[in-house]
């Protein structure tokens, strides 16, 4: 078969994973030629693409980012981008096409799944907010940045006697913050799921700190929201794509803990440091099941299908299923997480 594979969204650790598990499956098992679309569909839209093959994916498996490259661009948003990729389709006679994606990407093929054409999505991001698989890959390298940066900020916050504030990512779910803030042992967590009242912060962070404790962290999601009418916050930027920019929020609330307890407070936002970078073992081994389970997919013909992981299985679903609703950090795991808040 000739196969095209894409990667679009942010990028993530362990994408180059997924397509060297691709290009190795595809090429040495089944006899596939496999094209990689630069820039995600804005490859498709144009027409640029490289040949893949396995010489061409030697040493990418500990390597972040995507040799691939990887946009935001969406052929529902450029003039007459369906009917090019239509085109590049038929031009390079493809039987296939993979998507490796968040939930706008895969938004994307399965929409032009139901035009006739033929995609398989695999999903990723570190937000880890895709419904039905258990975890998406890069996720795990995320929360161990974040982890390893509040193990580092917990020793200069115990010298200084002071509240630390660490951003990190997580749009509109608390995956990374939860996580990361478990392992980090903070001090409190704030999530999209749960907006929080800054009263009810303080108030925390001076019963810890008057029972002879003084220092702090407090690990916020980007996506983190006040409970409405309790703390006012600057109204929401959007990107050229519509998604929400964020970032920032954590000053927001430090500046508040410092005027409202007197604790001296410093502010760390993560960012991008958590999707650079070598990916996990973990999420080495999950990209590579998810690369060799889509190409069997391509080969079953499972049109409009994700791979996931259930049960520590890789699964089929239905990409519509997918992307209904984003995963919401689950009830267990936030109980978890508020036995050790202060
Ligand atoms: O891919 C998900 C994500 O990393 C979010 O956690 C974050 O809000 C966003 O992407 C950042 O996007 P960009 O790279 O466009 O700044």
């Amino acid at each position: 078969m000739r196969i095209g594979i894409l990667t679009a969204g942010g990028d993530c650790p362990g994408l180059n994973a997924v397509i060297r598990a691709v290009v190795r499956k595809g090429v040495r098992f089944y006899g596939d030629e496999v094209l990689g679309f630069v820039d995600g569909y804005r490859g498709l839209i144009d027409n640029e693409f490289m040949d893949l093959d396995v010489e061409k994916l030697r040493g990418t498996l500990p390597r972040g980012g995507t040799i691939i490259g990887t946009s935001r661009i969406n052929p529902f948003m450029v003039d007459d981008g369906v009917d090019k990729v239509r085109e590049t389709l038929a031009k390079n006679q493809l039987d296939a096409v993979i998507t490796v994606g968040g939930e706008g990407s895969l938004s994307c093929a399965n929409e032009l799944v139901g035009l006739g054409m033929p995609f398989v999505g695999v999903p990723k991001t570190i937000d880890n907010d895709i419904s039905l698989t258990e975890t998406t890959f890069g996720f795990d390298t995320a929360v161990t940045i974040a982890t390893e940066a509040i193990d580092r900020l917990h020793t200069t916050a115990e010298s200084h006697d002071r509240v630390m504030v660490v951003e990190v990512m997580g749009r509109h779910v608390g995956h990374i913050a939860t996580w990361a803030g478990i392992a980090g042992g903070a001090t409190i967590t704030l999530v999209p799921e749960h907006p929080f009242d800054i009263d009810e912060v303080c108030a925390a962070l001076t019963q810890r700190h008057s029972s002879g404790r003084y220092a702090s962290i407090v690990v916020v999601a980007e996506g983190a929201k006040p409970r409405p009418g309790t703390l006012p916050t600057a109204p929401d930027e959007y990107d050229e794509y519509g998604h929400i920019r964020l970032g920032g929020i954590a000053n927001v609330v430090a500046g508040e803990i410092e005027k409202r307890t007197g604790y001296d407070t410093r502010v760390t936002i993560l960012g991008h440091v958590q999707r650079g970078g070598t990916p996990t073992a973990f999420d080495r081994v999950l990209s590579t099941r998810f690369g060799v389970a889509a190409i069997d997919a391509v080969h079953d013909q499972a049109w409009g299908h994700m791979v996931a992981l259930q049960s520590n299985h890789i699964v089929l679903v239905p990409l519509a299923d997918a992307i209904a609703k984003l995963k919401p950090i689950s009830a267990e795991l936030w109980d978890t997480a508020r036995h050790f808040f202060a």
